[in-house]
């Protein structure tokens, strides 16, 4: 990879400054400076330092947002703000939001450059669980906890899988779902007449959106987390 990219991908400044500063003689590899910033290095090899300091790439890098309403799960948006605008130094080139949480929709949305775990968690047929705090337009009956435990028709080739159901309150529910359908869990709901005027992720596989963490920050998950997610893949047994 070019030396420019990555010192970017370690957040070490925009690539503009970056290349002035490889120019201005601050970076060194291997014990000698390089001047262009165009210079092929190899990030697992190679001692690289900036203005001094050991640079330690990290291919992969894995965040928890929080993600708040009124911003857009993409990396670009014509009109919008996207999650990545909200990262500030931490944005890389690479980063992408695993999924998409609506625009009105709030709480835990991971954020990565690993394309392969994001394949994975997305994929139909690893059946991670997604859980949503629901505040809902009317309380929920006795049938309507049924139909979505067992499964409903949002128009789509099949049935709805089986969900999961907890009534908080009247107006209020959990309803934790194995799939990922556009709009799902609005539709659900309107399936069976009721309607979401609330909706919030709070945990995705083993990964669990605290409450402390405020709405639009973000934080890494932590490597015990990091393994959660893997093995949520791997582990079927706790799917209903
Ligand atoms: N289901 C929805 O309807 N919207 C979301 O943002 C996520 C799940």
């Amino acid at each position: 990879m070019r030396l420019d990219k990555f010192l970017c991908d370690c957040n070490l400044g925009t690539r503009s400054q970056i290349k002035k500063d490889i120019r201005n003689g601050q970076v060194s590899i291997n014990g000698s400076v390089v001047l262009k910033p165009e210079q092929k290095v190899d990030e697992q090899e190679d001692q690289i330092y900036y203005k001094g300091q050991l640079c330690v790439y990290e291919k992969y890098v894995y965040y928890l947002m929080h993600k708040p309403a009124g911003v857009v799960s993409a990396t670009e948006d014509k009109y919008d703000r996207t999650v990545l605008d909200l990262m500030g130094d931490d944005r890389r080139e690479d980063l992408f939001p695993v999924g998409r949480l609506d625009k009105d929709t709030e709480g835990l949305l991971l954020i990565t450059n690993d394309g392969v775990l994001a394949h994975d968690l997305l994929s139909p047929v690893k059946h991670v669980e997604k859980e949503y705090e629901c505040h809902l337009a009317y309380a929920l009956d006795k049938e309507q906890k049924n139909r979505l435990e067992q499964g409903v028709d949002i128009g789509e080739k099949a049935l709805t899988r089986p969900a999961l159901v907890q009534i908080i309150e009247d107006n209020k529910i959990t309803l934790t779902i194995t799939e990922g359908k556009f709009h799902q869990v609005k539709r659900m709901l309107y399936a069976v007449g009721n309607e979401v005027i609330y909706l919030k992720r709070l945990r995705m596989g083993g990964l669990r959106l605290e409450p402390e963490l405020p709405k639009g920050s973000y934080r890494r998950l932590t490597e015990e987390e990091r393994i959660q997610i893997t093995e949520d893949l791997n582990d079927r047994s706790g799917y209903f």
